[in-house]
């Protein structure tokens, strides 16, 4: 584990070495993405801060809080309904026409619901394109300028720094029995959709893609992150759901990570030497974190709350076998190309 003192450490040290970095939090207006902003916006100097969600009131709160902790900080927000590709897109031309380079893509946005398919006018189910589509939309559209930070020293010791983190959970599809296997007849479970399969899909294609992306773009990290329980808006869309988690959060609150840890430890997993892209030598490979394939300092990292890699698992490892990587970058690009290219809906 790495202590909540390491944490505060590496991060208390970063805003005497990192000056003008920029970041983009998707889901940036609550949650985990929120608190890492914040602690990103504390721990650095004169960042370029963006905040992407739906809610301009939240992201108002957001701003003035950051102005309030860093007058150095230039906080935007994008509003924008990411459950369309479409307005991904626009998003991200928002921000290459503003930014030569983007040091860190984080990345929370999804919903806990109770519906079962919910289809976009794109042809998608909502859910699944805010935990996976929209994500792997952002970094392809992102990835210009995350090459451009990988080129540029971003600490005052050198170091580079260009970094993609996306927060859900790596082991969804192995959890209670799962069988961590994919579909591949029906990658984005048009005909048989069921919200476990819909959790275990976008991780494991998230899993995937980050690894192949890693592989591609050997200058930039990319990392998968579990942030356990934390007390969130997340149950915001189930029924009862307010409720359920003012009755919940008091209980289970021994078991859980408080929202400020959070966003300190998630700080960390996007900036820490231990999670380094695959070609840089940010730190000697015996400090590096084990990556996702089981080699150490890959390029890509499934990680837990406490900054510990999972270990390889089986059934993973068998779906890898498979082709998976491969498979799930030619699916994602054709939905890309048929919907974002062509205009049309999928498939
Ligand atoms: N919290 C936990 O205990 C927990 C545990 C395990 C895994 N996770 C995973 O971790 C991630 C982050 O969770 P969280 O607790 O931080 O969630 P959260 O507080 O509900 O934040 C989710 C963010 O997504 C944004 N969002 C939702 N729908 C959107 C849309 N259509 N367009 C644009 N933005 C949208 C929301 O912004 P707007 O409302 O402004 O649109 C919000 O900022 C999620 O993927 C969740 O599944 C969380």
């Amino acid at each position: 584990m790495v202590t909540l003192q390491a944490v505060q450490a590496h991060n208390g040290a970063l805003r005497s070495r990192a000056t003008g970095l920029v970041a983009v939090f998707v889901g940036g207006t609550s949650g985990i993405a929120l608190s890492t902003a914040l602690a990103f916006t504390r721990h650095t100097t004169a960042p370029r801060i963006y905040l992407i969600g739906r809610s301009r009131s939240a992201a108002d709160t957001a701003i003035a809080s950051m102005k309030n902790i860093n007058p150095s900080s230039q906080p935007f927000f994008l509003q924008s309904d990411i459950s369309l590709l479409k307005n991904v897109d626009k998003a991200c031309a928002e921000i290459a026409a503003r930014e030569q380079k983007v040091n860190l893509l984080f990345m929370t946005p999804g919903v806990m619901t109770m519906k079962g398919r919910q289809e976009t006018a794109e042809g998608l189910d909502r859910k699944f394109v805010l935990h996976y589509y929209a994500r792997m939309r952002f970094i392809y559209n992102l990835l210009p300028l995350l090459r451009e930070a990988a080129r540029q020293r971003a600490l005052s010791d050198g170091t580079r720094l260009s970094r993609v983190v996306s927060v859900f959970d790596p082991m969804v599809s192995i959890r209670a029995g799962g069988s961590g296997t994919l579909d591949f007849s029906d990658l984005s479970l048009k005909k048989t959709f069921s919200l476990q399969r819909c959790g275990a899909h976008a991780s494991l294609m998230g899993n995937f893609l980050l690894e192949c992306l890693a592989h591609l773009q050997p200058q930039t990290s990319f990392t998968h992150t579990y942030p356990s329980g934390v007390a969130t808006g997340i149950l915001r869309e189930v029924p009862a759901g307010r409720f359920l988690s003012a009755l919940m959060t008091p209980i289970l609150k021994p078991f859980m990570v408080p929202l400020e840890e959070s966003g300190e430890r998630h700080l960390y997993a996007a900036t820490s030497p231990r999670y380094p892209p695959k070609i840089e030598g940010m730190t000697p490979k015996e400090d590096a974190c084990l990556g996702s394939d089981g080699t150490k300092g890959s390029g890509c990292y499934w990680v837990s709350w406490d900054g510990e890699e999972f270990p390889v698992n089986k059934k993973m490892e068998i779906t890898r076998q498979q082709d998976a990587a491969e498979r799930v970058l030619q699916h994602t690009e054709e939905v890309f190309n048929q919907i974002c290219e062509q205009g049309k809906t999928y498939p």
